[in-house]
């Protein structure tokens, strides 16, 4: 795993940004593999700002999202459907055939799962996959314990990140209790892998992480059996970390 410290939070979202538009310029026809919450907003700013500044080609990409609420339609303002549009897709020249997100309104959730994870296969390999962490270590919403075998399933939010997500909706009984999520087998099928850390309160997670204890009980430790992984972090979140 290479570490990158980065000054702050606008270092580490320039930092992803440069690395996600080298992917694209080598290859117009990347696969993307993407995330929602707070961490890689920056990173979508930047990325809209580069249709114009830097003339970046998002016509022939594909991306392929992490994660999904189950039971949301897709037009609620909280699905990340809705996340992906508003913050990315919609200010981009992608076609939205071209953008995959599991859907969370699948009569059989399971058969959506199976299909998603053929999806990865088809569309893919996804070539740069962008994630951030929870502060349990989850990664898309792999809780803790998750098989490090396991493909695209359906997952029961656990307390913790269902009180982290309550921000965004209008009370926490809102916020959805089960999600469908790429599992860990899935995200490291990806030829590369950019974690995004920022802030103080994810300090103790990535201390957790660089002390290298490979664990299903901390998801984002399993990376460490990826070749290619990029640890972008900010001196916030890597404040723990003994030097
Ligand atoms: C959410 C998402 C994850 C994300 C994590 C951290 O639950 N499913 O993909 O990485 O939480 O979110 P944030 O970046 O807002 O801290």
């Amino acid at each position: 795993m290479k570490v990158i410290v980065c000054d702050n939070y606008d270092e580490v979202s320039e930092k992803a940004t440069q690395l996600v538009e080298a992917q694209i310029l080598e290859n117009d026809h990347s696969v993307l593999g993407l995330a929602t919450g707070s961490t890689p907003l920056g990173l979508y700013e930047r990325l809209v700002e580069g249709v114009t500044l830097r003339g970046i080609a998002y016509k022939n990409v594909c991306t392929i999202n992490l994660d999904e609420y189950l039971g949301l339609e897709k037009e609620h303002p909280e699905s990340y459907r809705t996340f992906m549009s508003v913050n990315l897709f919609d200010k981009i020249d992608i076609s939205t055939e071209n953008t995959y997100i599991p859907d969370g309104t699948f009569d059989t959730a399971e058969e959506e799962c199976l299909r998603y994870e053929q999806v990865i296969d088809s569309v893919g390999p996804i070539d740069l996959q962008i994630l951030g962490i929870g502060k349990n270590g989850h990664i898309g919403f792999n809780e803790p314990g998750t098989d490090s075998k396991s493909l695209t399933h359906v997952v029961e939010l656990v307390a913790s990140t269902r009180e982290s997500n309550a921000r965004f909706f209008p009370s926490i009984d809102e916020v959805p209790t089960y999600a469908i999520t790429m599992g860990i087998k899935s995200i490291l099928k990806s030829k590369k892998i950019i974690l995004m850390a920022a802030g103080k309160n994810k300090a103790e997670a990535v201390k957790t992480l660089l002390s290298k204890d490979v664990n299903e009980s901390f998801p984002a430790s399993i990376l460490w059996n990826h070749d290619n992984v990029t640890l972008i972090v900010d001196r916030d979140a890597y404040e723990l970390v003994k030097s």
